[in-house]
């Protein structure tokens, strides 16, 4: 996928830099060549030598440099390649991203480039939750920049929490994803995924069951045919995908906020487990065993994303996907739901617990749509995932 593709490779001033090393390597193994270039904090941390020595070409590394600049100009090594890297992308890079500076070659390229960026970032576990830096975040994603990481987990400088860079093959992954021409390329699609948890009080919820592992398997293999995916989701069990925009909520209503947030999309799939009701009026305080007999909670139902997003009369995306997790009569009633919601196709799947599919790999569906239902194998929910993006983009790729 890599092969005969080319990327600008920034490398940032973190300790993280040393895994750009190995990143480098990752990527000409794979046939993708990369330009490098390193700021001035960068090189306190590799040298430009190992740098050049593994990538096989010059380091670039002062905006000045004439003899660069009679070789290729500034402007056009920003445009030279297929995707511009920044790994590590330091909060310092990053607030330069964010504010349009240009003082140094890496911000300059970063400015004057047309092609999408995708930056990795990794710094200490403070710096990332910073507000300023979470503000520059926003403001990245908004224009456009993909981001790759950070990990959780233990810290060159002692501490534990998100800021740890992204590992050389998951960034590999990244930018396969970002440089996917695929049939999905210019196409925004969203993808709800996850339980929502409603709160009883600020110790317990009600929810329902759902790893997200089929919620995310569809988002990362319609990012895999290049399409930008929004991807909402509730605390799930396995982690988002990487290549996609991820928006984290809570609730039911968070969730169709955060869905009609992201549109306009050219096609929706609503994966997630949403629960129907939420607690009428979720306490402040936690609710005591006070010995005074059991507490009462009222229900209040939720709003139903599908319904509202497909019965939208203005910007409904142009291809609406629902699931429908059925015990008995599965086509029956996944057909009944597809008319009663408004949406054009429904997935349908037996979760009985004799099939073993809640919580499992495998998943056996029937895709229904206006011309009937269609019975797929019982198959890998990945490889569902793969079925379903390529029905889609053959879908809304006609004409
Ligand atoms: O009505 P039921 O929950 O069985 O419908 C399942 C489909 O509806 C799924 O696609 C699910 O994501 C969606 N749904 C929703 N909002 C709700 C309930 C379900 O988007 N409140």
């Amino acid at each position: 996928m890599l092969q005969g593709k080319r990327v600008l490779l920034i490398i940032g001033g973190g300790i993280a830099a040393f895994k750009s090393l190995d990143l480098i390597r990752r990527l000409k193994e794979r046939g993708c060549a990369v330009t490098p270039v390193l700021t001035k904090a960068g090189a306190e941390f590799v040298t430009p030598l190992s740098v050049s020595a593994l990538a096989g070409v010059k380091v670039h590394d002062a905006l000045f440099d004439l003899t660069s600049e009679a070789e290729m100009g500034h402007i056009e090594l920003s445009r030279s390649a297929d995707l511009v890297v920044v790994a590590p992308a330091t909060a310092d890079l990053m607030a330069k991203m964010a504010g349009g500076l240009a003082n140094d070659l890496a911000s300059t390229l970063l400015l004057a480039t047309d092609k999408r960026v995708l930056i990795a970032p990794a710094m200490n576990v403070r710096m990332w939750d910073h507000p300023a830096t979470q503000r520059n975040l926003a403001t990245l994603r908004g224009d456009g920049v993909l981001t790759v990481g950070p990990n959780e987990g233990d810290m060159a400088c002692g501490e534990y929490g998100p800021g740890r860079m992204a590992e050389p093959l998951e960034i590999v992954a990244a930018i396969g994803a970002a440089l996917a021409a695929g049939p999905l390329k210019g196409k925004h699609i969203l993808v709800t995924s996850g339980p929502t948890h409603e709160p009883i009080d600020p110790v317990r919820y009600i929810a329902n069951r759902s790893s997200g592992a089929q919620g995310t398997a569809i988002a990362a293999a319609l990012a895999a045919l290049g399409a930008e995916v929004t991807f909402v989701t509730g605390p799930a069990d396995v982690p988002p995908p990487q290549g996609v925009r991820v928006v984290r909520v809570q609730t039911a209503r968070e969730m169709l906020e955060a869905v009609q947030a992201a549109l306009p999309a050219d096609a929706a799939v609503f994966a997630a487990a949403v629960a129907d009701w939420r607690v009428a009026s979720a306490s402040a305080s936690k609710i005591k065993k006070d010995g005074k007999g059991l507490p009462t909670l009222e229900f209040a139902e939720n709003p139903d994303i599908l319904a509202t997003v497909s019965q939208m009369t203005d910007g409904r995306p142009g291809l609406v996907v629902g699931f429908a997790a059925e015990t008995d009569d599965v086509i029956g009633h996944a057909t009944a739901k597809r008319a009663r919601k408004g949406c054009d196709w429904i997935l349908a799947n037996d979760v009985s617990p004799e099939t073993g599919i809640m919580g499992g790999t495998e998943n056996a569906v029937t895709l229904i749509t206006a011309e009937g239902a269609e019975d797929w194998p019982r198959m890998g929910k990945d490889e569902v995932a793969r079925r379903l993006a390529q029905r889609i983009a053959d879908a809304i790729t006609v004409g």
